[in-house]
């Protein structure tokens, strides 16, 4: 407790101090180090007899950026958007949108459901599994209609896809990676239709599902093959709902302390999925509504953690953009007002609470918020004018924004990067890949596959985005991470080695990051289950020239970090190593 009332004394100085000074969490005894057994003899220990020579800073560059066209056509349009563990996305709309530019393989079209058409064949594909060094696509064939649905990567990595519309909403369908692996689905297995709602991981693995259209309540997905015979009524969600339904996407954010954040419209509150009582409301965000049709963004911040790590580990939520509650029924007569332009960032694990406003460099709705391998925020895509919905918006948003919340001063963690040329509206998505570029696809505001005689036709085309830290002149100071995962589980709270090639001589511990990335499922600008977690380096030892080891400390618990596949990175003064896929449980 007293540990805990220190830190939170100690906030907004720490705070002020930015991320680097989070090491006052530290316990201070040196007994209760659990790094002390790892030091071998034999090593040069890098840091020189232990002395901290200090935290250099990252490494400068002037490349704001870059764009590259990696393909004509993804085939189906990338409503949803998530990257399996052998680096293959998956993109998927709707199976209502009539022809997609993929057909079915010969003999395998899909029976539409509930048809009065006797033998209604639907013989194109409506997901896509998506090669991303190749741009090869392999068509799925899905049966319900995933509509607005939901996702998660399960700790097996396969995909738990759940609600949409019509025939869809009460399905849970799954997806696993490999070669030959399509849908498979199971139409009744939820207890209410989840259109709209948001799927989160929990500790144990297992997933929540909160809210969807009309639906003032949440379930647990059952295990495979079952059927959830009711819910739990949230009573807090009919509460935030207005006249155009400003709350559905609610934010979902799984906190360090194993409890739910929820935010809905400009409300938010903490749940507790052991009790299923809710355990705090935060302040009203103020500033406008956050989620669809609004359709603002947030991520919970990285968390970061020590050798030994305070009783309640800081989590704090950033949520940015979205619209005024009044903008879709403006956008309904096509009038676009301008979306939110400010943020409002907030420390969920501690009970006093309140949001800190920030304002970005433009205004943004429909925008992704993707969190990159150093721990900055990028926002990309979206539009500056109106709202989610077929034709609600208008004004692209071509610029992709940094955020940098660990830059103690407000006014220097926004900086805005390198312009794309192709709008990204409505149903657009990206997604991180382990070489640290960005997906972006998607972009349909039409009912259909609309390319003629709109403002915004339907685009296929798939671009990688890359961040100012692939700047070619910074190349020579990226390390290379030589160890082999396949086949190995880190275990919680366990030390693990992380071998590393560098060409750098005059290396300090304190110039090494070790971040691990859960891939999220990304619709409608909200990438669910995302989480960057800066994990404690207790050593670095040089093995031979060029050669180091890290000894890394595996994060404690469930909580903190589900149990599941993440991409790991090694950061060198800011610039990140191709990430490798490790299972953690
Ligand atoms: C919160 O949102 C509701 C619904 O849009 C709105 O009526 C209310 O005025 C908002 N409150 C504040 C403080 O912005
Ligand atoms: C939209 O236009 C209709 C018809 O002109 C009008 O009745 C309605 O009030 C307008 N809605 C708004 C929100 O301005």
């Amino acid at each position: 407790m007293a540990v805990l009332l220190r830190a939170l004394c100690l906030l907004p100085l720490l705070f002020a101090l930015g991320f680097s000074q989070l090491s006052f969490f530290e316990d201070p005894d040196p007994l209760k180090d659990p790094f002390r057994e790892v030091l071998r003899k034999g090593y040069s220990n890098i840091n020189g007899g232990g002395r901290m020579a200090g935290r250099k800073a990252d490494f400068e560059t002037v490349y704001n950026g870059g764009w590259e066209l990696v393909s004509a056509s993804s085939g189906v349009s990338a409503m949803h958007l998530i990257l399996f563990p052998n680096n293959k996305a998956i993109m998927f709309d709707a199976t209502i949108f009539g022809p997609s530019q993929v057909p079915l393989a010969r003999g395998n079209c899909r029976l539409v459901p509930g048809s009065k058409k006797k033998n209604d064949l639907d013989c194109w594909a409506h997901a896509v599994e998506y090669d991303i060094d190749t741009a090869a696509i392999r068509p799925l064939k899905v049966l319900t209609n995933t509509w607005c649905s939901s996702g998660g990567l399960s700790p097996d990595g396969t995909l738990v896809q759940t609600g949409g519309w019509n025939d869809g909403g009460q399905a849970v369908r799954y997806l696993s990676g490999c070669k030959t692996c399509d849908w498979k689905e199971y139409p009744t297995a939820l207890s209410g239709k989840r259109w709209y709602s948001t799927q989160q991981i929990l500790p144990d693995g297992s997933f929540i599902l909160v809210g969807g259209r009309r639906m003032f309540n949440y379930e647990y997905v059952p295990k495979e093959g079952k059927s959830n015979p009711t819910n739990y009524n949230l009573p807090f969600l009919r509460e935030t709902t207005d006249v155009v339904e400003n709350n559905l996407y609610p934010f979902v954010h799984l906190s360090t302390d194993g409890n739910l954040f929820i935010l809905a419209n400009n409300r938010s509150i903490l749940l507790s999925p052991i009790t299923n009582k809710i355990i705090r409301e935060f302040p009203i965000l103020p500033g406008g509504s956050r989620n669809y049709p609004a359709s603002g963004m947030s991520v919970l911040l990285p968390i970061k953690l020590h050798g030994v790590n305070a009783k309640v580990i800081s989590a704090e939520v950033l949520v940015c953009g979205g619209a005024k509650p009044e903008a879709a029924k403006l956008a309904e007569n096509n009038t676009f007002i301008p979306a939110l332009q400010n943020c409002g960032r907030i420390q969920i694990t501690n009970p006093k609470a309140v949001w800190k406003m920030e304002i970005m460099p433009t205004p943004r709705v429909m925008g992704d918020m993707l969190i990159l391998p150093t721990g900055d925020v990028l926002m990309i895509n979206g539009a500056k004018k109106g709202t989610s919905g077929w034709q609600f918006a208008d004004d692209p948003n071509l610029t992709p924004v940094l955020y940098r919340p660990m830059k103690p001063i407000k006014t220097q963690r926004f900086k805005e990067l390198q312009a794309t040329t192709i709008p990204r509206m409505y149903h657009s998505s990206s997604a991180v890949l382990p070489d640290g570029k960005i997906l972006v696809a998607g972009s349909n505001t039409n009912n259909g596959y609309d390319f003629t005689g709109v403002k915004f036709p339907t685009e296929l085309r798939v671009e990688k985005f890359l961040p100012p830290y692939l700047d070619p002149l910074l190349a020579i100071h990226k390390p290379l991470i030589m160890t082999n995962f396949k086949g190995q589980r880190i275990t919680y709270a366990k030390i693990f080695m992380v071998q590393i090639k560098l060409t750098e001589t005059a290396l300090d511990k304190s110039d090494l990051r070790v971040t691990i990335y859960a891939p999220p499922f990304t619709t409608h600008g909200y990438s669910m289950n995302q989480r960057l977690v800066f994990l404690a380096i207790n050593e670095v030892v040089q093995v031979k020239p060029g050669m180091y080891q890290i000894a890394t400390l595996a994060p404690p618990t469930g909580a903190v970090t589900p149990p599941g596949y993440y991409l790991l990175f090694v950061v060198h003064r800011g610039v990140p190593s191709r990430g490798v896929w490790i299972q953690i449980f």
